[in-house]
């Protein structure tokens, strides 16, 4: 494969592909007759060059625009709303979210808001969906990292700052116009954010892939991104530089993006009070959570291992190669070996493992798992996870 290369897709969204891909921006603009968008980023990267660049194209296109980056790496509600007024008070008739998870969720979020009065808590993934809705804001996702893989769907994920816990809201028709996946605006990811979102997106293949039910179109997004994932990852993180595998890691990680349709799993749904509750790292804190959940999953997966082992090493293995083998990539990206050292505390592993059952990736997971066995693989992953 040439990851070089300049492509289209139809599929799920349109799909713009390719390095140096983001001076497209423009023309889609045109295209939908958008003249005033919103540029919605998270604070971290904001001060990125590739941001001032994007402005100064739309400028040079003679494209009114404004900048919101005030979201969090974990975004909170109330960011959700001060974006919301942003684009109110400018009249902007778009979205264009920008960064990894947290900038296109933040700008995903304040999507669904923007000129109605309804709260952000009526679009909960766990509400019966507000169905006579469909004016939304046009918006476009533009990764920056290959992780989050949320480029092609309406979820955000947000922390309720009331409950200190993690939502997902969405609407099921909404969904962004187009996605423009350049490899070029990955580059200067750090070393550590590289292994960590490239991590959550190998994990996204794994959750989905894991999922006991008739998904095919799912499963066939999970299985090839994690061919790319576990070929290009290391590949990445020795030599950032590589703009093919950099190319290779984006597609995987909006393959893997489309098929956690299907749902996720224990990882995520821990993950996601982990970070709303201690505000860590997403894809690393799943990174370190992965082997108890593996161990936890491993019979009802153990007739899907041999196809995923398949795909990321293209040869037959059993669980526990599989399994070692997983670990072995986690050391290798020097994931740590437990949440105490990312600062995960010992003394709210039940207000955790009670909040990790009421998430909508709980559900899904091929095992069901009680308060009990939720402590259980929240303590173990806290000093000795693998
Ligand atoms: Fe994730």
């Amino acid at each position: 494969m040439n990851f070089k290369e300049t492509v289209d897709w139809r599929f799920p969204i349109p799909i713009l592909y390719g390095p140096g891909r983001i001076k497209s921006l423009p023309d889609i603009l045109k295209n939908y007759n958008l003249k005033s968008p919103l540029i919605v980023t998270d604070k971290n990267s904001s001060e990125l060059p590739f941001i001032k660049e994007i402005i100064k194209n739309l400028n040079d296109f003679g494209v009114k625009n404004n900048f919101f980056s005030g979201i969090s790496p974990n975004p909170i509600d109330y960011e959700i709303i001060n974006g919301k007024e942003v684009y109110e008070n400018g009249n902007h008739d778009s979205i264009i979210a920008i960064g990894g998870g947290s900038g296109m969720d933040g700008g995903k979020a304040i999507s669904l808001l923007v000129n109605r009065k309804l709260k952000l808590w009526d679009f909960d993934n766990d509400k019966p969906a507000l169905s006579e809705l469909n004016e939304f804001p046009p918006i476009i996702c533009i990764p920056t990292t290959s992780g989050t893989g949320a480029e092609t769907e309406s979820t955000a994920m947000v922390t309720n700052s009331e409950l200190g816990m993690k939502q997902c809201v969405w609407h099921p028709n909404h969904k962004p116009v187009a996605a423009i996946l350049d490899p070029e605006l990955t580059i200067d990811l750090p070393i550590n954010l590289t292994s960590w979102t490239g991590v959550d997106a190998l994990v996204h293949a794994i959750e989905s892939y894991s999922i006991n039910s008739l998904y095919s179109v799912a499963d066939g997004m999970a299985i090839e991104a994690l061919s790319l994932i576990s070929e290009h990852l290391p590949k990445v993180v020795k030599d950032p530089n590589n703009v093919e595998s950099r190319g290779a890691m984006l597609i995987g990680s909006c393959l893997a993006g489309i098929s956690f349709l299907k749902g996720l799993g224990l990882v995520h749904a821990i993950s996601h009070m982990v970070g709303a509750v201690y505000n860590t790292q997403h894809g690393l804190t799943n990174a370190i959570l992965l082997p108890a959940i593996l161990k936890f999953n491993e019979k009802e997966i153990s007739h899907k291992i041999n196809r995923m082992h398949f795909a990321m090493y293209s040869k037959n293995g059993s669980f526990e190669e599989f399994y070692s083998n997983i670990c072995n990539l986690l050391d290798e990206l020097e994931i740590p070996k437990g949440l105490k050292e990312i600062k995960v505390g010992d003394n709210r592993v039940n207000e955790l493992a009670k909040k990790s059952l009421k998430d909508a990736a709980a559900l899904t997971n091929p095992r069901k798992a009680s308060i009990d066995e939720l402590e259980k693989i929240i303590s173990i992953s806290l000093d000795n996870a693998r």
